[in-house]
């Protein structure tokens, strides 16, 4: 009956009116300094405060369950001892660095300041029975970046969001709070200030940013109110900390750059083989295929049909001999079968979740009635991520992990039971307080299991994740629709991502639901060339929309394009190179680069590669004009090499094959020959030089793609005057014969 009308019949909105009653803390009655923690305690519960070197400050209330473990997600900060507490009446300083703590002691509340500059306001804390609920300084006119995967624009004030992660198949639209993915950070930049959020808690959590004027507040359903303020000057800054704490982006193969095909499902070796002669005959470059659910026994993982995947391993091998990777999907949920040796180890070992009388928990997903690993504990995920010896033994050297939310069909909330109690090494945590853990875990496992089994790098693509997951996954954003405004709002969901920590990250180019069109097919191509990661998937029961599925034209234009991906592929791999050593995304938006630039701050339908390629994806159908925003500086149109005054908006022309691109002067693209794959680059790189009228050097990054920790080289490139010098630092002796192209010349 919700589907239709009577979703809004007055009688059904009665009982919320009712208020939740709130303990608020009003006082603060003691506070001391113990090592590391300073502890208040009021008139609620006890609040912790700890100072990081990294310019960062927790926050953890003692209510629920108190301690001051964190996620097992999150890299081990060991708090600084330099700290002074200064007591008076009526406050209390906690002084560390530059950044003072004040906290007011009645009515109670937490201001910080750097260099006595107010950063951070906390107004209010409260609980109630299982919630806390926190309130921060708000204004209508401020900027709010960052939550993760979130549908809408970039600007995420002045909206209300819920973290739970949820597979959600019907149309992903404003409506849908709550997506694959829980990232509980944001950046909040007012006019005059900036700081960085985070709060640690895997439960269900609300963001809003819309329902109190001048007010946002935060709730946890559960678990422990436990946040992070980041207090870097810069919103870069910030996000370095943020990711100190959360993990680095993890260094993906430069295989994992390269374009992916892949559908649900190529239904037999035949098909698999035939959408690879396609590649090959056509010419059109591809670095992975991957097999979908149909690839199964039964949907059994870690198993192939006997009949339709009969000769995989030949394929495997011989498609690796051409360059080509395997991409199996593994899912969480296990069969139950008796005979099934993966069912029966996991039982044999105990390694299923359970309710808290030892009955484990069941749920139906493909293959039926299955059974779940608790990732949540160390053991377990090291069992599983020994599983993929089944797979690596293959030659396979990347896994694609979906439904790890998990998804549940016939789940309440289509998940699992919130009762199942986790066994976290040795804690015992309901899945209540966990859930939005439990896709990350799975994808730890098979991360640490895949590098064991191989000893190179692994490339895991992930739907679900908390903070951190970003140091094992790339992270697609689920079952996008072929539609116009899903086109659009892949800018802002992946730039949005990358603001939280999250670099490696795409959609389903084409979209996965609903039948794509030529045109839009070519203009999400053109998006992804640009993209960290770049993959075609689609559903079953919908068109194929491989890139020669819509004739000729489409054809001609999405090879170019993947072409073209292959040409700036070292430039991309040395960003996620970068980014895997600082935090930044590779996928920025421009408030990123230009935060003093009040014009760059609500600009979602542009972005930034790195620092240097700026593009402005054509959005809608029948369109060849658009508007484009170039940031102060020169800038050359990538392909013509025009060149334009920054600080303006000019209007530019994009005919079907055009997308606009835009290289920042003062810059360099390294740019290779096109090839079928990455394991094919050649060893010549044209380095493409853009003066600015001014001296520069930059860089790029170079190793050999594939070794854990390997070496590597950067090549430093210095123009002045006319002048241009190459100097290679590093150890690793990259082989590559360079050649200097200076723009405008
Ligand atoms: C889910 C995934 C989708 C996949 C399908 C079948 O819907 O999000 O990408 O193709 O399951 O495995």
């Amino acid at each position: 009956m919700n589907n239709s009308s009577y979703a809004v019949k007055p009688e059904l909105f009665n009982d919320q009116k009712e208020q939740i009653k709130l303990t608020f803390i009003e006082e603060v009655k003691d506070i001391t300094k113990e090592d590391t923690v300073v502890r208040l305690k009021t008139n609620v519960d006890d609040i912790c405060i700890m100072c990081f070197e990294q310019e960062t400050i927790r926050i953890t209330s003692s209510h629920q369950a108190f301690d001051l473990d964190g996620s097992f997600s999150l890299e081990p900060l060991q708090p600084t001892e330099h700290v002074t507490l200064v007591s008076e009446q009526d406050y209390s300083e906690i002084r560390f660095n530059a950044i003072t703590v004040k906290v007011n002691h009645k009515p109670f509340g937490i201001s910080i300041y750097k260099q006595e500059k107010l950063r951070f306001v906390q107004k209010a804390v409260a609980f109630n029975d299982t919630q806390s609920y926190l309130f921060l300084d708000r204004d209508r006119d401020d900027f709010i970046y960052g939550l993760g995967e979130k549908t809408g624009f970039l600007n995420k004030n002045n909206e209300k969001t819920t973290m739970w992660n949820r597979d959600v198949f019907e149309p992903h639209t404003r409506t849908n709070k709550e997506l694959y993915q829980s990232i509980n950070v944001f950046t909040h930049m007012t006019k005059e200030n900036k700081y960085g959020f985070f709060l640690d808690n895997a439960s269900k959590v609300t963001f809003d940013f819309d329902s109190n004027v001048n007010e946002g507040v935060i709730i946890t359903d559960s678990g422990k109110l436990d946040y992070y303020v980041f207090l870097g000057d810069t919103q870069k800054d910030i996000l370095r900390q943020y990711t100190d704490l959360s993990g680095k982006p993890y260094l993906p193969p430069l295989w994992a750059l390269g374009y992916h095909q892949s559908r649900h499902s190529y239904e037999s070796v035949d098909v698999l083989l035939d959408v690879f002669n396609n590649f090959k005959s056509k010419k059109i470059p591809v670095d992975a295929i991957y097999l979908d659910i149909l690839y199964m026994e039964r949907y059994k993982v870690f198993s192939f049909n006997k009949e339709t995947y009969k000769g995989i391993e030949n394929v495997i091998k011989k498609l690796k001999d051409e360059g080509v990777k395997i991409v199996p999907i593994v899912d969480p949920g296990v069969k139950i079968e008796e005979g099934y040796d993966v069912y029966e180890e996991g039982l044999r070992n105990n390694r299923y979740c359970k309710y808290k009388d030892g009955t484990v928990f069941t749920g139906e997903v493909w293959p039926g009635d299955s059974v779940f690993y608790d990732f949540m504990n160390s053991d377990i995920r090291k069992a599983w991520g020994k599983n993929h010896k089944f797979y690596t033994d293959l030659g396979i050297e990347g896994i694609w992990n979906d439904m790890n939310e998990p998804s549940v069909f016939n789940g309440e909330g289509n998940t699992m039971s919130l009762d199942v109690l986790h066994d976290m090494d040795g804690k015992k945590i309901v899945h209540q307080e966990l859930h939005n853990l439990y896709g990350l875990g799975m994808s730890m496992a098979t991360y640490e299991g895949l590098k064991d089994l191989n000893g190179n790098r692994p490339f895991v693509l992930t739907r679900a994740g908390y903070s951190g997951i970003q140091k094992y996954a790339t992270v697609w954003t689920g079952d996008n629709r072929s539609s116009w405004e899903h086109l659009e709002m892949t800018l802002p969901m992946c730039l949005n991502l990358g603001l939280s920590g999250i670099s490696n990250c795409g959609p389903d180019i084409g979209g996965f639901m609903d039948d794509t069109t030529e045109e839009l097919l070519i203009r999400w191509t053109q998006i992804g060339t640009f993209l960290p990661f770049f993959r075609n998937h689609s559903s079953i029961g919908i068109k194929r929309q491989e890139p020669w599925m819509f004739g000729e034209r489409a054809e001609y234009i999405t090879k170019e394009y993947i072409r073209l991906r292959y040409k700036i592929i070292r430039y991309i791999y040395s960003e996620a190179f970068k980014s895997h050593k600082t935090g930044l995304p590779i996928m920025r938006p421009l408030v990123l680069e230009y935060e003093n630039d009040p014009i760059a701050h609500g600009i979602h339908d542009q972005f930034l590669v790195g620092e240097t390629l700026l593009v402005a994806p054509i959005l809608r159908p029948d369109e060849k004009y658009r508007k484009v925003y170039l940031p102060e500086g020169i800038w050359y149109d990538f392909f013509t090499n025009k060149r334009y005054e920054g600080g303006q908006f000019i209007i530019v022309k994009a005919e079907l094959d055009e997308i606009p691109v835009f290289v920042k002067g003062g810059s360099i693209i390294p740019m290779s020959e096109w090839s079928m794959n990455t394991d094919q680059l050649q060893d010549f790189i044209k380095i493409h030089v853009y003066p600015s009228g001014a001296s520069f050097t930059d860089s790029f990054i170079v190793d050999d793609g594939i070794s854990l920790d390997a070496p590597h080289a950067e090549i430093k490139v210095q123009f002045e005057g006319d002048e241009v010098t190459i100097k290679t630092v590093g150890t690793y002796d990259h082989g590559l014969t360079l050649d200097i192209k200076v723009i405008g010349d």
